[in-house]
């Protein structure tokens, strides 16, 4: 397993949407255990393909609290079946924006279709964290960031932030 390079905003790659990934097999395999890695390094509780620069739709996520067993998941190809009208906030971060956290408001809870590692169709029912994270790195797989869920004015700030740190790194 390898841990990969982290790519951050403003960098474009992070709009691009994400191709479904044709099979499961040794390759596809690796890249999750990659991104599992890359996550647990970082570290994140959830991490999208396209975050190490793959545009394929493929997510891990481990929600489970610091000291508790590890619980790694992994979803080829998910898609949000149902949605709650109730709605639940949490104060989101992602490893693409590194120390930024602004609350977003979304369904509490989701049912999503997706392919396990054994290549066999899966049907889950989330609440909670779980349903957070799983909405945020499915939006990934759209191009789409937390940050377009709150006030444009807190989003070009942000953009900001990080343009100008990156022409520092240059
Ligand atoms: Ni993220």
């Amino acid at each position: 397993m390898t841990i990969k390079p982290l790519i951050i905003l403003p960098d474009p790659v992070l709009r691009q949407v994400s191709s479904p990934v044709e099979r499961i097999d040794a390759d596809s395999l690796r890249l999750a255990d990659d991104m599992l890695e890359t996550m647990y390094d970082a570290p994140g509780i959830g991490l999208a393909a396209i975050q190490i620069g793959v545009p394929r739709r493929l997510v891990v996520i481990d929600v489970s609290k610091e000291g508790e067993e590890k619980k790694p998941l992994v979803f080829f190809n998910p898609e949000i079946l149902t949605a709650t009208e109730a709605r639940s906030t949490y104060e989101e971060g992602c490893l693409s924006i590194p120390d930024y956290y602004a609350e977003v408001e979304r369904p509490a809870g989701i049912t999503v279709r997706y392919v396990d590692r054994d290549g066999k169709q899966q049907e889950m029912t989330a609440d909670g964290l779980l349903a957070t994270c799983l909405q945020h790195e499915i939006d990934h797989l759209n191009g789409t960031l937390f940050i377009d869920h709150i006030s444009r004015l807190k989003r070009e700030m942000v953009i900001r932030k990080f343009t100008k740190a990156a022409k520092a790194r240059i």
